[in-house]
């Protein structure tokens, strides 16, 4: 079965255009779209629409190969290929609950073009969906608008998206896994191999039951904010013993391969677009199913209690932050991405503020998007010197490499008075704490005794 040539890709946010533009750097004819005019002219002049390391070249070159065009809309992106996969978001609703409103459109969408369509065609939900989605939403939903019959005239399955923001595009072409849920066999055998040939045969493929693929996704995002939850509990415990570093407590866990060296970095607290809502989304999920997921919620409200205790660190130094001037350095919800959704970083500031602290912040990309959120209520430097002009306290909250750069002088020479809180563990400590006051997340106090 070799007839997918041509692929459409509709929701142009991480997953979709990293997957588009990755399916056309294949060979594969891909047609991208999108609801919003300005992204696809952005996308057409080959700017992406957000930072993403890697992305923008490549966008450029298929563009001038021609096997990527942008369009506005569904209609011509279903009717001149033979696959759609839909990557539209699936935010989170005020309850913690999955909103599939774009789900929902765009299901009506494709439906409506599949209508006018002779050939058959493969839907393929790459969206982070609830289990029973993909068959109880948008099975209906693509019938209904469609007149045809899903398994007979058309196919649908279900593949979870695992690409990290900041590696889309390494990821993107380097799946630890394939997981594919069919609606019926033949659409897991097109699945299948379309990814065989994407990944010369090197990937395991799964395949499974539409829900049990929705699932997959959940479940694995869980698990990893667990990882960094639990050892964030661990590094609590570490700060607590003198002599203790929760960097070697990693280290020493992480080689036992039950439990893998991955996401066991201890600090200021996971966010970003996935693990923030697809664990709130399990704990709706489960409490629908009458089921209380204890261990995802505490997962969830250890991550809350992290930034309040980076506030505590300082306020363990300098008492009262009422005030106070704290530098933050990093906004963004990790390195290499301006994305700032449930950052760390705005929760500390939240924190700080509610204090009576005075906030100035610098991030080498994410100032923009904090801006839009934060406005007046903080200032915002234009480099990591401005940033630490007279502060009482830094705060380092993401790890970008230029913020690794940084030597104690660094802090000496800006600082009203040089108190540094790592709260992503990039400084060592022993020349730290000999030159200023240091705080680590998973330390315990070395200053005095290191003088
Ligand atoms: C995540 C999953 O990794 C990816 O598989 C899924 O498809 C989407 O969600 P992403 O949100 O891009 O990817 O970021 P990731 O690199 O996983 O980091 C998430 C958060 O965890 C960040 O805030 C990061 O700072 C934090 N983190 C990560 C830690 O605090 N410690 C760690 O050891 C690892």
């Amino acid at each position: 079965m070799s007839f997918l040539k041509r692929i459409s890709v509709v929701g142009l946010g991480f997953v979709g255009l990293s997957t588009a533009v990755y399916l056309a750097t294949q060979g594969y004819n891909v047609i991208a779209s999108s609801k919003q005019q300005r992204k696809v002219k952005l996308i057409k002049s080959g700017i992406a629409p957000f930072f993403e390391p890697e992305l923008e070249p490549m966008l450029k070159t298929v563009l001038k190969n021609k096997k990527l065009r942008a369009v506005v809309g569904r209609k011509t992106a279903v009717l001149n290929t033979d696959a759609t996969f839909i990557t539209v978001g699936t935010p989170s609703l005020s309850d913690g609950s999955t909103d599939l409103t774009f789900v929902q459109e765009v299901s009506k969408e494709i439906g409506e073009a599949l209508k006018l369509k002779q050939s058959y065609h493969l839907i393929v939900v790459k969206s982070t969906v609830p289990p029973g989605t993909t068959e109880n939403v948008v099975k209906p939903i693509l019938e209904k608008h469609s007149r045809k019959e899903a398994g007979e005239d058309f196919g649908l399955a279900m593949s979870p998206e695992f690409l990290r923001e900041g590696s889309s595009m390494y990821d993107v072409a380097n799946p630890d896994r394939v997981v594919i849920g069919e609606f019926d066999k033949r659409s897991g055998d097109i699945l299948e191999e379309l990814n065989r040939k994407l990944y010369k045969n090197k990937v395991p493929i799964l395949r499974m039951s539409l829900p049990s693929a929705e699932l997959a996704k959940y479940a694995s995002n869980a698990f990893l904010a667990t990882k960094i939850s639990f050892i964030n509990q661990i590094a609590n415990i570490c700060e607590r013993i003198s002599g203790v570093d929760v960097v070697e407590i990693a280290e020493a866990m992480g080689l036992d391969p039950r439990i893998g060296p991955g996401f066991l970095k201890a600090g200021a607290g996971w966010g970003g677009s996935c693990f923030p809502k697809d664990a709130k989304a399990l704990v709706a999920i489960s409490r629908k199913l009458g089921y209380v997921s204890k261990l995802i919620e505490d997962v969830i409200s250890i991550n809350f209690m992290q930034a309040r205790h980076m506030v505590e660190l300082a306020e363990e130094e300098l008492g009262n932050l009422e005030g106070k001037k704290i530098a933050i350095l990093g906004l963004s919800f990790k390195p290499n991405t301006d994305d700032i959704r449930e950052a760390a970083s705005l929760r500390i500031i939240e924190l700080l503020l509610s204090e009576g602290a005075k906030v100035t912040a610098f991030d080498p990309v994410a100032i923009g998007r904090v801006k839009k959120v934060l406005g007046d209520r903080i200032s915002y430097a234009n480099n990591v010197y401005e940033c630490l002009e007279n502060a009482d306290c830094c705060m380092l909250v993401t790890e970008w490499d230029e913020f690794k750069k940084l030597q104690p002088s660094d802090f000496i020479k800006w600082m009203h008075k040089p108190l540094l809180i790592d709260g992503r563990r990039i400084y060592d400590p022993m020349t730290f704490s000999k030159r200023l006051k240091l705080r680590a997340i998973g330390l315990h106090r070395l200053s005095e005794e290191n003088k």
